[in-house]
């Protein structure tokens, strides 16, 4: 067994997952990456290699009950031990207003962003369990205060701060939070503004136009660097609550465990 501690992200082939990915090896823990696009996969993969850190890239989709135990037994079969599981795999799409809404498309979308992170965490619980280890949701402020068209999204992230609870109440041997990481710069951040207004609002398509126009997009490295030290040093004191990388508490982990000149 490795003495590292194993990480398993989910959605890891680019943006927030592959950024997250890189800063946890950097910082010493073995990386299990999954997602659908194997090539994208093996690039984050070889990239971390590249730098001294331990990747382990398992391609797989969170819908599909077999991928998710397959990513879980690999990881134990190689390091022996998971210590985290980031549950950051996600969909945006159907971004549509409600009355236009194809229920078809609202459960995919729930397949992949509810579901999918249900079935990894059941994997992956007893490893948890043994090693004490964290589970971190990534939510969404969308959860908080939903826009227009986003109704398939929203209730997704919603469903998903519920269930960081319900596994608080349950899973006492393993921390669970919830995490906002903000408006990103990431290819979904691209698709919503292209859905345009008429599947969302005026107020919604420009309130994510200026965020690209105002440059407030954060670069995935700033809410990855938090996300991946919740993952490993998540405290009691925050659990099942939904945090920002702006959180004080969060920030004063990143400041011990991951300040940004050493990773
Ligand atoms: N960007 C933002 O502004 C923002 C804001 C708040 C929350 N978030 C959340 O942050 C997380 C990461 O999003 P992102 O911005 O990095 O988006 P992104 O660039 O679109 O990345 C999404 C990731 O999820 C993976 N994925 C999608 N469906 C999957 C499936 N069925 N099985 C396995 N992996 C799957 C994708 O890989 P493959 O296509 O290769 O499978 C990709 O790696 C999401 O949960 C998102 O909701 C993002």
């Amino acid at each position: 067994m490795t003495d590292k501690p194993t990480l398993i992200i989910t959605g890891a082939s680019r943006g927030l997952g592959a950024a997250t990915a890189r800063i946890a090896a950097g910082i010493g823990a073995n990386v299990v990456l999954m997602a659908r696009s194997a090539a994208d996969l093996e690039d984050v993969a070889r990239e971390i290699r590249a730098a001294g850190g331990t990747a382990l890239p398992v391609p797989g989709d969170v819908t599909h009950a077999e991928d998710c135990r397959r990513v879980v037994a690999v990881a134990v079969e190689r390091f022996g031990r998971v210590d985290g599981l980031i549950n950051n795999a996600g969909v945006i799409e159907p971004l549509a207003r409600v009355a236009d809404a194809d229920p078809d498309v609202w459960e995919a979308l729930l397949h992949v962003n509810l579901i999918g992170a249900l079935r990894m965490t059941c994997e992956a619980l007893p490893f948890l369990r043994r090693s004490q280890g964290r589970i971190v949701n990534v939510s969404s402020g969308v959860s908080l205060t939903p826009r227009a068209g986003f109704g398939a999204y929203a209730a997704s992230k919603g469903a998903l701060n519920v269930f960081t609870k319900s596994l608080v109440l349950e899973e006492p041997r393993i921390t669970s939070v919830a995490f906002r990481p903000g408006p990103v710069d990431t290819i979904m951040q691209d698709v919503i503004r292209a859905a345009g207004p008429a599947r969302t609002s005026d107020e919604t398509h420009a309130e994510f136009m200026g965020h690209k126009a105002q440059g407030t997009l954060l670069p995935p490295e700033v809410p990855g660097r938090a996300l991946a030290v919740l993952a490993l040093y998540a405290t009691r004191d925050i659990e099942g609550e939904l945090v920002s990388w702006k959180d004080e508490r969060v920030a004063a982990l990143v400041a011990r465990y991951a300040p940004a000149d050493r990773a």
